[in-house]
């Protein structure tokens, strides 16, 4: 279990306990703790609901070419801005800080 903050878009930030061996992501933590996240592709890197900024110098992943190219076409992306339907929970989170990424429409 590893902590992560999410800052929703009223800049309230939210710390929520993040399971590591449910293979679980991002995109789906915020949803399981109702946060406002649509996740409306089921994390297939096709949607951009799941777009976050990553607020903190947490060292994550690099992005794959999938998330990279859905990236080029989001809304608002910053060179921080993550989907966080591909940021696997792992330990190397632990004590990362996201804010939500305005929604399009
Ligand atoms: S949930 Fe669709 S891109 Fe992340």
């Amino acid at each position: 279990m590893v902590k992560i903050t999410v800052i929703d878009r009223e800049d309230k930030p939210h710390v929520l306990d993040a399971p590591t061996d449910m293979s679980m992501n991002l995109m789906e933590l915020c949803k399981a703790y109702e946060l406002p996240v649509e996740g409306t592709c089921g994390g297939m890197a096709l949607c951009s609901t799941c777009h976050c900024y990553v607020q903190n110098d947490i060292e994550l992943p690099e992005p794959s070419e999938d998330e990279e190219d859905m990236l080029d076409q989001a809304f608002f992306v910053e060179d921080n801005s993550r989907l966080g339907c591909q940021l696997r929970l792992t330990d190397e989170l632990d004590g990362l800080v996201v804010k939500l990424a305005p929604t399009a429409g």
